[in-house]
């Protein structure tokens, strides 16, 4: 099994370009089953959650053709087998943005249930009530959501809450609808407005992404396009959080500064120096940094992808940070290996308080999910001595080339088997 072993203390300096967004490349990818035609994808991130993608759909049918510059072309012409097994499921839970794209386009799916996850129970309750208000007919059996439908049927549908995967199968549902429909308490997150968008130069017919009411008026059918995938704004933060907690001095390249206000407002909390242009972001660290409190909810609120980042953070900063998760239920994981570097922090319930000390200790730490692996490797960077994290598949799902990205802005890390 592979791990990163990292010697802590050195500052993060030079250029890193940001790649593709992981969570927009899942759903983009996912709407090449809207149409017939060929479509194209651009700046898709090589990750393993791409890859698997990429092999779901080879499975329902849809052809693939991907070259090293990150272009993905697919063509759903022949849909064969419109199912997405357990097996597929198990190892990615995006996996579920087939079925409304699949039931819309097909009028049948079969996609294993997702269990829970590492950080919570994550149910999929509202994709399902939102297909089902659209008129599909919907059952579960043996751990599968069996889906069928004639045409879908235009609705208005509230969502209980805020769910970014659940937004995006709904509104890539309705785009194959008679008629219109109304998403409510819909997720506003940049990455839905970039499947919106790619959407739209299909032929789909859509207002209000990046709202919370998107209407979606249906189309008789959808046409191929050639669209460019989203920087990745948790990347971003990630390389920007590391860089506050190493006192570095970084400019992130091909990065979208619009889509993390609240992250860039936190870090300048810490004391960073950011400036930002178009398609960059800059960052100097002058000063140990200072504490910052936070409490995630979904955007534009503070993001709980970047949550364990901050905690690596806070843990080494100047003062005490209370920290409230409100998305997931046990996405705290982190804390256990923080504390093995010797950070101090209590959690009660879905708060963490971080009390700041000067120094973390290095030590052999175990990832447990994506972003708790990113938490670690901050913590790793501005450890004292060697810290060894182990169960590194869980970054190779999510960060591309992350320990080259930093050792090329002066962090020593490298990979071992
Ligand atoms: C997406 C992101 C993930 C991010 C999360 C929250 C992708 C591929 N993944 O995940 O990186 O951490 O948003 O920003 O884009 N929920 C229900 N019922 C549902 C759906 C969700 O109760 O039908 C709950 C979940 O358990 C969770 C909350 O709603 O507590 C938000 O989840 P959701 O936004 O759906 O997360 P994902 O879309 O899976």
């Amino acid at each position: 099994m592979q791990k990163l072993v990292i010697h802590g203390g050195s500052k993060l300096q030079g250029e890193i370009s940001i790649s593709g967004a992981k969570n927009a490349a899942l759903p983009l990818l996912c709407a090449s089953l809207l149409t017939a035609d060929t479509f194209a994808i651009h700046n898709t991130p090589r990750l393993k959650d791409v890859t698997t993608m990429l092999a779901l759909l080879e499975q329902i049918g849809v052809r693939i053709l991907t070259n090293d510059a990150g272009t993905a072309e697919l063509s759903a012409a022949g849909i064969t087998n419109p199912t997405a097994s357990y097996d597929m499921v198990k190892t990615m839970r995006a996996a579920i943005l087939v079925l409304g794209p699949l039931l819309a386009r097909t009028g049948q799916a079969h996609i294993s249930l997702p269990g829970g996850c590492a950080i919570g129970m994550r149910p999929v309750d509202q994709h399902i009530k939102g297909l089902q208000a659209m008129g599909a007919e919907i059952s579960i059996e043996q751990g599968y959501i069996r889906a069928q439908a004639g045409r879908l049927s235009g609705a208005r549908i509230v969502m209980d809450l805020v769910t970014v995967t659940g937004t995006e199968n709904l509104m890539m549902a309705a785009t194959l609808a008679s008629g219109t429909t109304v998403l409510e308490n819909a997720a506003r997150e940049p990455e839905v407005i970039d499947l919106a968008n790619c959407l739209i130069s299909m032929g789909a017919k859509i207002e209000g992404a990046g709202s919370d009411v998107i209407t979606i008026e249906g189309v008789d059918r959808l046409h191929g396009c050639s669209h460019t995938v989203m920087p990745d704004r948790i990347e971003t933060g990630t390389f920007l959080t590391a860089a506050a907690a190493c006192g570095g001095d970084i400019t992130l390249t091909r990065a979208r500064a619009d889509t993390l206000d609240v992250v860039l407002g936190k870090l300048a909390e810490t004391g960073a120096e950011i400036d930002t242009g178009a398609d960059w972001i800059h960052l100097h660290m002058p000063q140990r940094p200072q504490a910052v409190s936070l409490r995630t909810a979904p955007y534009p609120a503070f993001p709980t992808d970047m949550q364990a980042q901050f905690m690596a953070l806070n843990s080494i900063a100047d003062g005490t940070a209370v920290m409230t998760e409100t998305i997931f239920e046990n996405r705290f994981m982190h804390v256990q290996e923080l504390k093995r570097l010797n950070a101090d922090i209590q959690v009660e319930g879905n708060t963490a308080i971080v009390h700041g000390i000067p120094l973390l200790d290095g030590a052999s730490v175990m990832a447990t999910d994506l972003r708790a692996s990113a938490c670690l490797i901050i913590a790793g960077l501005v450890a004292q001595g060697e810290t060894v994290v182990d169960r590194i598949y869980h970054l190779d799902r999510g960060y591309e080339q992350i320990e080259q990205k930093l050792a090329k802005a002066g962090a020593k890390i490298w990979r071992t088997s």
